[in-house]
């Protein structure tokens, strides 16, 4: 024991010399901490070239109490990354070896501007407000090396270059969306996206606290809503729950304060309430058992506009949420609120008649003006999504422009505030960051970190008198396929950082390649703060395949939706920063196993892409004698989840199809209670026109062709398929089959995808389906 203890000592005292040879030899500057890194870019920057070191005796000198937050975030920081403990000291003079911190309200900059020198003796940062030297010091951060936003301390040379900053954002509005419905983030985890939005000056938390799938703020008068609305119970029979108490809203608030950031509530009405409906379904126009929906999309069950007791319950909810945000506004949803109960509900239609109101959609706009009315007992201004234009806009709304940009203009032709967040600008960050084959399954669409970088919130359509009506704009991270905390990762960054150039820089400067330079540093800084964020992955023009049949030879091309290293093995070894770099296309003569995946100038690398690639003969057609169009089917009802639990199905139903879309006829619209659940297996022949590699691609559980699984879906979201595969076939006749099976598999009704097998030769750009002629049995 005694020796075992010795042995011990022994190592400890080694790790520490160890230790301590590594802080003395200090780190070279890596690549992506040369040059100035600062995002968003400043709206002037000159460098002097006289830079300035950090030593143990340079002091932070605030000239107010009221800046003293500003500098012990900045010693917090030096102390944790740099092993520094600056002294803090109340002064009105820089003096030799200081980062000077002030307030100048004479500044010709707007509240969160701010000024910013640097030089042999030190940093001089004064602001416009507190607000604008905060931004300073953020500024001071990223000129520092990006490791002194390590948790560990790190060896370097702790060297600001000599700069002369003027700064100030092109828009006030800097806004990040958060969806904690769909999914759910912990306080921690929302504070760490609070952490990189004030990195990069957003200034505006638009949170997204409730929905038809889930209730997430206490409420105390009804407590039914968390206690009843903040759980449901998954497709595969699981729990999904999570809520914030009062306590922690508070808490998030208080945290976003201290970093500049507003945040915004959004309750949603009179749409998007199922879990309240839940909850109470008394405010309902039918009340009956809700459940908070587990399927993504749009419930038709909505607030009833008839009754007053739905107003006295917004009024109520309201009354709670809108003293724990300080913040002047107050989200109040308004989208996507299906007519269809008003239509029929004897209250909605007695509501319309007695203020003689035209249809339903000046309905939505009487709900929406009577929340305002709420709201403006508090002080607040009502946000509301852009169908609030609908059936008149209440007076003093201000509009979150999403289906586009013309929500937007119109509300800023009628003299009403504007948010841009257009999912045409890519400002749905939760769509695909590039190739669908290759990215975690998203919601569709598309934004590249280009078009947010590229949106200007200032549409040409709108006059120049207008321009002022924009406030700004904001990226919305919708969490329907953001199954965990790093999804929400993945999907927010780089893209928030992206937005923050585009709402703070001058238009005149944005230069996207020099903007994907300076991300290599901030990427860099984010790892600091343990983000997954999106690194593209090597693609194959046309859609990505993780098996590639070929019969003599076959080249591989890769490209990535941003200029980034690909490096790649052939001897199924993981790809290493130090494997072969992929300059030019692949060629495969043999059968070979491809590991490819990108490598950024820190070193961090994006998911491995495995490629088998596989040489084959035609496989041989089958003779068909007196072969009859379409499939035949088996189906089988029962509340299977996948493809293994059709191991219970004890009694099949056999019929036929003459096409793919005939597989199913049952439509799901809110509920799988509307259907009566079932698998379908369809089998048969497929006619292959000629001799050739064809492609295969679909989104039902599995293909089967030749009586090989082609393409096995289990355990995924089934909804743009990721396991598009290939095959060398001889002209004629292959069996084929392919398994359906009705569930909701993470959100996603299978009810609601194609059920179509797409074919495309070798070589064709675009996929088509298989035809009922190309089908027998
Ligand atoms: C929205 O995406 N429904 C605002
Ligand atoms: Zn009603």
């Amino acid at each position: 024991m005694k020796r075992l203890t010795l042995g011990v000592g022994i190592l400890c005292c080694l790790l520490a010399i160890v230790a301590c040879s590594q802080k003395t030899r200090q780190m070279e500057t890596p690549e992506y901490d040369k040059g100035i890194n600062i995002i968003p870019l400043p709206k002037e920057l000159t460098e002097t070239g006289e830079s300035f070191t950090l030593d143990s005796k340079t002091k932070i000198i605030v000239a107010a109490e009221e800046l003293k937050p500003i500098a012990e975030f900045l010693a917090g920081k030096l102390q944790a990354s740099a092993d520094l403990s600056p002294e803090i000291l109340i002064g009105d003079e820089p003096t030799s070896n200081s980062i000077y911190i002030g307030v100048d309200p004479m500044l010709t900059l707007k509240e969160e501007g701010y000024t910013l020198q640097s030089g042999k003796k030190g940093v001089i940062i004064k602001g416009k407000s507190a607000h604008g030297a905060f931004y300073g010091m953020q500024s001071l951060l990223q000129l520092l090396p990006s490791e002194v936003e390590s948790p560990k301390e790190v060896a370097l040379a702790w060297e600001i270059p000599g700069v002369d900053i003027q700064d100030e954002p092109r828009f006030g509005y800097r806004g990040f969306m958060l969806d904690v419905c769909r999914h759910f983030l912990s306080v921690d985890e929302v504070k760490k996206h609070i952490d990189i939005m004030a990195m990069f000056k957003i200034n505006r938390f638009h949170w997204h606290l409730t929905e038809d799938q889930a209730w997430r703020i206490e409420i105390k008068k009804y407590p039914r809503l968390t206690e009843v609305g903040s759980t449901r119970t998954e497709g595969d029979g699981t729990e999904y729950a999570g809520f914030y108490t009062q306590d922690e809203v508070r808490e998030v608030v208080r945290y976003a304060a201290e970093r500049f950031i507003t945040v915004i509530p959004e309750i949603e009405l009179p749409g998007h309430a199922l879990a309240a409906l839940a909850a109470y379904p008394q405010l309902a126009c039918y009340p009956r058992d809700f459940k908070p929906r587990i399927i993504w999309g749009v419930e038709q069950d909505v607030y009833c506009a008839g009754k007053d007791s739905v107003f006295s319950f917004i009024q109520d909810v309201i009354d709670e949420v809108a003293p724990l945000f300080p913040g002047e506004y107050f989200h109040i949803g308004g989208d996507e609120c299906p007519k269809d109960r008003w239509k029929t509900c004897p209250l909605c239609q007695k509501r319309i008649r007695e203020n003689g109101l035209k249809d339903e959609h000046e309905l939505q706009s009487y709900f929406i003006r009577r929340a305002e009315e709420m709201l403006q007992k508090h002080g607040k201004k009502l946000i509301g999504w852009d169908e609030i234009l609908e059936g008149g806009l209440a007076p003093s709304a201000t509009v979150m422009s999403w289906r586009g940009e013309e929500g937007g203009v119109a509300a800023a032709n009628m003299n009403h505030d504007v948010i841009m967040t257009p999912m045409s600008g890519g400002l749905y960050i939760n769509f695909y960051h590039g190739d669908p084959t290759v990215e975690p399954v998203s919601i569709g669409g598309s934004s590249s970190l280009q078009t947010v970088y590229e949106y200007n919130p200032l549409p040409k359509e709108l006059p120049a008198d207008k321009h002022h009506y924009v406030l700004g704009a904001q990226v919305n991270l919708w969490a329907e396929y953001l199954y965990t905390a790093d999804l929400y990762d993945y999907h927010a960054y780089p893209h928030m950082l992206a937005l923050a150039e585009a709402t703070w820089s001058p238009l005149d400067k944005k230069n996207y390649e020099d903007f994907c330079r300076r991300l290599e540093n901030a990427s860099v800084r984010m790892d600091m703060h343990g983000i997954n964020y999106h690194i593209p992955q090597p693609e194959q023009p046309n859609g990505s395949s993780g098996f590639v049949a070929f019969t003599d030879s076959v080249k591989l091309t890769f490209t990535t939706s941003r200029p980034i290293k690909m490096v790649y093995t052939l001897d199924e070894s993981e790809p290493t920063p130090e494997s072969a770099a992929y300059t030019a296309p692949l060629e495969f003569t043999e059968s070979g196993i491809l590991k490819i995946r990108s490598v950024m100038a820190g070193g961090k690398m994006s998911p491995v892409r495995t490629i088998r690639v596989e040489k084959q003969a035609y496989s041989p057609a089958m003779d068909v004698p007196g072969a009859k169009p379409g499939l035949t089917t088996r189906t089988a009802h029962g509340n299977f989840y996948d493809v293994p639990d059709l191991a219970q199905a004890t009694s099949w139903r056999v019929g036929s199809i003459t096409s793919f879309g005939e597989m199913v006829k049952e439509q799901l619209v809110n509920s799988l209670d509307e259907v009566q659940r079932s698998a379908v297996e369809a089998t048969g022949y497929v006619l292959i026109p000629e001799d050739g590699v064809y492609e295969f691609s679909t989104d039902n559980s599995e293909f089967w062709i030749d009586n090989v699984k082609l393409i096995d879906n289990v355990g995924e979201v089934k909804k743009y398929s990721r396991k598009n595969s290939s095959r060398a076939l001889q002209k004629g006749y292959h069996p084929i089959k392919t398994i359906w099976v009705g569930a909701v598999q993470g959100g996603w009704p299978t009810y609601w995808s194609s059920r179509n097998i797409l074919i495309r030769r070798a070589g064709e750009e675009k996929f088509a389906p298989i035809t009922a002629e190309m089908l027998f049995r």
